[in-house]
C-alpha cells in the first residue's frame, strides 16, 4: 500500500467503525487489528518497505491502528451501559456504590482520644500479649486473686497472657518516663467470659493516667472527678453528669466505679439504665503507692489518678446498641446506620 492507499483506507475503516453497533465493532476489530487483521498485516510487511519511506509509512500504519483501536472501545463501553438497560445516556449519572463508614468501637475511641488531647493527653500504646508482672504484679494484684485465675484470664504458660485490661500501659508508660505523664491508652483486652448480650471474651478498654511530682503540683480526687465529668459531657452532650461510687481495685486507693447519666431517658429511668438513671462505664481511683514502688517511683514524691473506661459500654449507651454482639457481627445493614 502507498501512503495515500492507507490514508483513505484508514478514512474507510472509521467511518465503518462510526457506524456499527457492539456486536459489529468486535467484528471489525478482528478484521482490522486482530492477529490477522488488515492493520496487522501492513505491520508485518514493514520490512519489506524500502529503507527510506520506512519512517512516514511505519508512522501511518501506528496512527490508524490507535484510531481504529480508540473508536472501537468507545463502542464497546457504551454497549455495556446499553447492557445495563441504560440506552447509551452519557448524561445519566454514574451508579453509586456507598462510602465506608467507621465503626462505632473506631469511633469511640477517636473521639476520645481528641476530648483527651484538648486537656494536654497523648495517646500511649501496649502489647495484646502481656507478661504477669505488668498485667497483675506491678498493679498490685496478687497471684491468689481471683483475676489471675485460669478460668479468667487466657494464659500462655506461666508468665505471658493475652491482658485483662489496658492498666498495664500505665505501667510500661510510668517506667519509660519521668512525671509529669498524661496518657490514654485505647486498646483490646480480653477475658474467659461467656459471650452473651453484655459480655464478650475479646472487648476494648481505654485507659487514663494523670501522675505529677509533690508537692508542687497534687493530683487529687476532684481533678479526677472533673476530667471524667468534662469527658461525659463532650461524649454524650452538654446535659451529662457523672456520679462516683466507693469500690475497690488492687491498684488504686481510693477507688470507685464511674457512672454516667443514663443518656436515653436523661436520668429519668428506663430499661437500659435499670430504671436508676444511671449507667456505669469505668473503673478509677487514685494511684496507689505500692504501683508507684514497682515502677520506681518515690511514692512520696509524686501523685496520680488512673480510670479505665469500658469502650463497648460507651458505644452501646451512646447508639443505643441493645446486643454487645452486633458490635462484632460486621453486618452492613447495622453498621451503615452510623454512616
Ligand atoms: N482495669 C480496671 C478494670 O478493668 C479499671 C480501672 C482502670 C480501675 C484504672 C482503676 C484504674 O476493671
Amino acid at each position: 500500500m502507498t501512503l495515500s492507499e492507507i490514508e483513505k483506507a484508514r478514512a474507510d475503516s472509521l467511518a465503518e467503525i462510526a457506524v456499527a453497533d457492539a456486536a459489529a465493532a468486535e467484528a471489525l476489530r478482528v478484521k482490522y487489528i486482530g492477529r490477522n487483521g488488515i492493520i496487522t498485516a501492513l505491520i508485518k510487511a514493514m520490512k519489506d518497505v524500502p529503507k527510506e519511506e520506512r519512517p512516514a509509512f511505519g508512522r501511518a500504519v501506528q496512527e490508524w491502528k490507535s484510531a481504529a483501536a480508540a473508536a472501537i472501545a468507545g463502542k464497546s463501553s457504551v454497549a455495556a451501559q446499553g447492557d445495563r438497560g441504560v440506552e447509551a445516556d452519557l448524561t445519566l449519572p454514574g451508579r453509586w456504590f456507598g462510602l465506608g463508614v467507621k465503626h462505632p468501637l473506631t469511633r469511640v475511641m477517636e473521639e476520645t482520644a481528641e476530648i483527651f488531647g484538648r486537656l494536654g493527653f497523648s495517646v500511649a500504646d501496649g502489647p495484646e500479649i502481656e507478661n504477669r508482672f505488668n498485667n497483675f504484679t506491678a498493679l498490685n494484684t496478687p497471684p491468689h486473686h481471683p483475676s489471675q485465675d485460669r478460668a479468667d484470664t487466657f494464659w500462655f504458660g506461666d508468665d505471658l497472657l493475652l491482658r485483662t485490661q489496658t492498666s498495664p500501659v500505665q505501667i510500661r508508660t510510668m517506667m519509660a518516663n519521668k512525671p509529669p505523664i498524661r496518657v490514654i491508652c485505647p486498646g483490646r483486652t480480653f477475658r474467659r467470659d461467656t459471650t452473651d448480650a453484655t459480655h464478650s471474651a475479646n472487648f476494648h478498654q481505654i485507659e487514663g493516667l494523670y501522675v505529677d511530682t509533690l508537692p508542687d503540683k497534687p493530683v487529687s480526687l476532684a481533678d479526677l472527678k472533673s476530667v471524667l465529668a468534662y469527658f461525659a459531657k463532650s461524649m454524650m452532650g452538654a446535659g451529662a453528669t457523672v456520679r462516683f461510687r466507693p469500690h475497690f481495685f488492687p491498684f488504686t486507693e481510693p477507688s470507685v466505679e464511674v457512672d454516667f447519666s443514663c443518656h436515653l431517658c436523661k436520668g429519668a429511668g428506663c430499661a437500659v439504665c435499670k430504671q436508676s438513671g444511671w449507667i456505669e462505664v469505668a473503673g478509677a481511683g487514685m494511684v496507689d503507692p505500692r504501683v508507684f514502688k514497682h515502677v520506681g517511683y518515690d511514692p512520696e514524691k509524686v501523685s496520680g489518678y488512673a480510670f479505665g473506661f469500658g469502650v463497648e459500654r460507651i458505644a452501646m449507651i451512646k447508639y443505643g446498641i441493645p446486643d454487645i454482639r452486633w458490635l462484632y457481627e460486621n453486618d452492613v445493614r447495622f453498621l451503615s446506620q452510623l454512616g
